[in-house]
Formats: structure tokens, C-alpha cells, sequence
């Protein structure tokens, strides 16, 4: 395991609120430093004194599984006290705002505030009032940074280089702060992005907005609502969650339309390359964005993904606080 002289000298993140802001380099030196916590994960005891004496504080205003328990795992087996707060416990319910929320945090001597919103820009707001570290955790429609990492670094452990993967990230693009996230992620690390998706879901000129800002690294990124096109020649198959909480804007004619257009079948990945890789960010909808059977078949790593985050974020954590 690197040591934390090790640590400072490989990235200085003083905060984690989006993937736009990373270069190439550091996003690889995360990836690099979260192998060395996953053979963390692989010894009988898993207990590393890195982060004794740090506190993070993870205060979630949306539901989470996946996200905040990896955080609280990653930060309890480097050795930090983690203190959880959410929506339902927090004094937000007694009119607290978000403001007030972030300096009481930093007034504790949390060392790093992990935040999910449904807000898109609530991590960076507080980011600007706070010494506290802030690590976006989702945010709205706008980002999840630590879900496109790990995806990276599940998909660099199963199929080595990114660079020049082809990759079809399927569904509710509209919706989706992963699909956002990933489309930088994949992009600078050189992978050919398909978004597929019905067309009431993919924003009008999404990839001329996205190419509108200054260095993008989108070159390679197609649209298509047809799933056997988007499914062709594809290394690795993304399905998105089907937001069911934000479709009440008419965007779909039912569930059932949506799964017999774009669903991932047995049937339908026989379009794609012969080893695809099947990948989900979770929480799944069985049986509308994917097949039961997929999900859980020999060429799903969805199992794996959720393992990876917990390396990921424990690489981000120990990186962060070694700054
Ligand atoms: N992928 C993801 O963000 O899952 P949770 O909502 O369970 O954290």
C-alpha cells in the first residue's frame, strides 16, 4: 500500500464536484491509488490507521444504498470517524439552510463533507463557504464523480485500456448525472461513447451544448434511439436507471413502450461484441431498463462495480485528506 508521503506526492483534490476539473493524469492516479486499497479489501483485517484522527461527515438529502454505505466502509476501514446525516434526522426539517448546514459541519472539524442533493450545484456552493472538503456524491441532473471513477476503474480491472472501447451508455440520459459524469470520464480517457436513448430523453443538441464549452475532450461520441445500433460492435453496455421519481413530464408512453424499445435483453446483446462487460450504476428497475437474467448473467460486473466504489472512494478519501 503507498504510503501517505506517497499519497501527497501523487494529487493534490482539496474537492471532488465534478469530473470536468479533472486532467486526464489525475483521474489515472486515482484508478492507480485504488488498486493498491482494494488489496486493502482482499486481507483477513480490514483496518488501516491512514485516516485516524480524520472525521467525515456524510449528509445526504437524497436516498442512497450504494453511495453513502461505500463511503461509510471506506472511511471506517482507513480508520476515520464517520458521522452520517441525512434529510429526515438533520435540522433542515427545522428551516436550517444548506449554508448553515455546511458551516456547522466545518465547525465540528470535519475534515470532508460528503454531500448528495437533489440540487445540481449544492456540492459547489458550500465548496465556496466551507475549508471543509467537499466530494460531490450526486447532485441533481448535473454530476456523480465517485460513480463515473469507479466505473472506470471496474472497467480498466476487466478489460485493461479504455482507449478506444466502445461504449453505449442506454436510457435516461435527460435524467442522468452518471451519464454526465461518464461522458467526461470516458472521454478523456479515450473510449467511443454511444448515448442511446428515446429521443424525448436525450436533451435537443446535447452534444453541441457539451461542445460549446472551452478544451471539451468529446470527439467521439454518437446519439442514436435505436438499440441495435447503439448495441453494435459494443464493448461494454450501460443501462441508466429509469428515473420513475422525475418521469412526470410526459417523456415516455409507459414503462412497458420503454422496455420493449431500449429494455437490454439476452436477445439484443448478441449485437454487441462477443465479451461484453454489462454495467448498471444502481438502484436497478428489473425488467424495464434490463433483463433480470442480464443483470445478473455471466457478462454483468454490476456485482463487482459496487465493490469497486468501495476501493475508489477509499483512494479518494486518503488522497483528500493526505493533501
Ligand atoms: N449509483 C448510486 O448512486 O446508487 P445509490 O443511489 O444507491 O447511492
Amino acid at each position: 500500500m503507498q504510503t501517505e508521503t506517497q499519497t501527497q506526492n501523487l494529487v493534490k483534490l482539496d474537492n471532488l464536484l465534478d469530473i470536468d476539473s479533472l486532467k486526464k493524469a489525475e483521474i489515472e492516479i486515482i484508478l492507480d491509488h485504488a488498486v493498491s486499497m482494494e488489496e486493502v479489501l482482499n486481507r483477513d483485517i480490514k483496518k488501516v490507521p491512514s485516516l485516524r484522527g480524520k472525521t467525515i461527515v456524510t449528509l445526504f438529502y437524497e436516498s442512497s444504498t450504494r453511495t453513502r454505505v461505500s463511503f461509510e466502509q471506506a472511511g471506517k476501514i482507513l480508520s476515520a470517524d464517520v458521522i452520517n446525516i441525512n434529510n429526515k434526522t438533520s435540522s433542515n426539517n427545522k428551516g436550517e439552510s444548506l449554508y448553515n448546514t455546511a458551516l456547522t459541519i466545518q465547525a465540528i472539524g470535519a475534515d470532508v463533507v460528503i454531500i448528495r442533493h437533489p440540487h445540481s450545484g449544492a456540492p459547489h456552493f458550500i465548496s465556496k463557504h466551507i475549508k471543509t472538503s467537499v466530494i460531490n456524491a450526486g447532485d441533481g441532473t448535473h454530476a456523480h464523480p465517485t460513480q463515473a471513477l469507479l466505473d472506470l476503474y471496474t472497467i480498466k480491472k476487466k478489460v485493461g485500456s479504455i482507449e478506444g472501447k466502445n461504449i453505449v451508455l442506454v436510457g435516461d440520459i435527460l435524467y442522468s448525472r452518471v451519464a454526465r459524469s461518464h461522458m467526461w470520464g470516458l472521454s478523456k480517457l479515450g473510449a467511443n461513447i454511444t448515448i442511446c436513448g428515446p429521443e424525448t430523453l436525450i436533451p435537443n443538441d446535447f452534444i453541441k451544448g457539451l461542445k460549446n464549452i472551452s478544451g471539451h475532450p468529446f470527439s467521439n461520441i454518437k446519439i442514436t434511439s435505436n438499440i441495435d445500433e447503439g448495441l453494435k460492435n459494443a464493448d461494454i453496455v450501460m443501462a441508466l436507471r429509469l428515473q420513475l421519481e422525475r418521469q412526470q413530464s410526459g417523456h415516455l408512453p409507459s414503462l412497458r413502450e420503454y422496455s420493449r424499445e431500449l429494455g437490454i435483453t439476452e436477445e439484443r446483446l448478441k449485437k454487441s461484441n462477443q465479451n461484453v462487460i454489462v454495467m448498471h450504476p444502481g438502484p436497478m428497475n428489473e425488467g424495464i431498463e434490463i433483463e433480470s437474467n442480464v443483470a445478473h448473467g455471466v457478462n454483468s460486473i454490476i456485482e463487482e462495480q459496487v465493490t469497486s466504489g468501495v476501493a475508489l472512494r477509499m483512494a479518494l478519501l486518503n488522497i483528500m485528506c493526505s493533501k
